[in-house]
């Protein structure tokens, strides 16, 4: 019988649904579409596979199989309206992150030309969506780490990218009090936290903050302070098991209007604070 996308999809879904991964259908059929050279949408459309299309559909499914994320296997990720450009070496944008994205850029409507900045940047996804929203503001995404640093420069346009540790007194200092947003997802991931084998191949300085996870959350809440202008906000990505304390952090460090925000599952998510006017 001759091969079909759909029959190489059910196909590897059971072998991804074997190997521990959730979404293996999902997943299957972004990489039969990657080898189509279609969008998922239109894969039932799709010219059937040839031997060539099914050779490379297969080195696709044995690198997943063996847990490669499948962004890094795609070249990108999608995060807000984009395709950020992803590989070994830069954190895989998540999701949830969407979240802090979307109430950021509702507290910025109808302020002009806002000030910016992304802290811990990693793939740029935070500022590049902010940049995608907001062609009037001026954005900065700051980046520890040269490896990272590069695809942050990748994917943010009309952005000034700075590679320097967020939490030094001495990054971006010359913004001091005039920040209008400070928009954060810092590695936040308590040491020794066990990972899924995908979470494992984002660099660990990306994921883990310490001991107790807020190693970079500390002294980073100081930092966002000095950085703000009167009445500027910042938002904070944080563990779901720092639902306490991080806002406690803020309120520790003479934020106002300290809110606590949960994702779609309801885990605690990202804090969210205003320096006093
Ligand atoms: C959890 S990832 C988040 C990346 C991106 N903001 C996102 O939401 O997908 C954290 C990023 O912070 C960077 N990082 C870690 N410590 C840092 C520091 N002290 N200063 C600046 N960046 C740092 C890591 O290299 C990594 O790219």
């Amino acid at each position: 019988m001759a091969a079909t996308w759909a029959r190489l999809i059910t196909e590897a879904a059971a072998e991804f649904a074997e190997a521990g991964i959730d979404a293996a259908r999902n997943d299957a059929e972004w990489l039969a579409a990657e080898v189509a050279g279609v969008s998922r949408g239109r894969l039932l459309v799709a010219d059937p596979p040839d031997a060539s299309a099914r050779d490379r559909f297969a080195a696709l499914v044995a690198r997943r199989v063996a847990r490669e994320p499948l962004q890094h296997i795609l070249g990108s990720a999608p995060f807000w309206r984009r395709d950020l450009a992803v590989g070994p070496g830069v954190f895989i944008p998540r999701p949830e992150t969407e979240l802090l994205v979307e109430w950021a850029l509702s507290e910025l409507a109808g302020q002009e030309r806002p000030v910016v900045v992304d802290l811990c940047a990693g793939s740029g996804a935070i500022a590049s969506a902010v940049a995608t929203e907001r062609p009037d503001a001026t954005i900065y995404a700051v980046e520890r780490h040269e490896a990272a640093a590069m695809w942050t420069s990748r994917n943010l346009t009309g952005g000034t990218v700075v590679v320097a540790d967020a939490t030094d007194p001495a990054t971006l200092a010359e913004l001091d009090g005039t920040v209008d947003a400070v928009l954060s997802n810092p590695p936040y991931v308590p040491l020794g936290t066990g990972v899924e084998p995908e979470v494992a191949a984002d660099p660990e300085t990306a994921v883990f903050g310490g001991a107790d996870g807020l190693a970079v959350i500390r002294p980073l809440v100081q930092r966002i302070r000095t950085l703000l202008t009167p009445g500027g906000f910042t938002a904070v990505e944080h563990d779901d098991t720092h639902g306490e304390v991080v806002p406690e952090l803020l309120n520790a460090a003479g934020f106002v209007e300290v809110a606590a925000h949960r994702d779609l599952v309801g885990r605690p998510r990202f804090a969210t604070g205003r320096k006093p006017i």
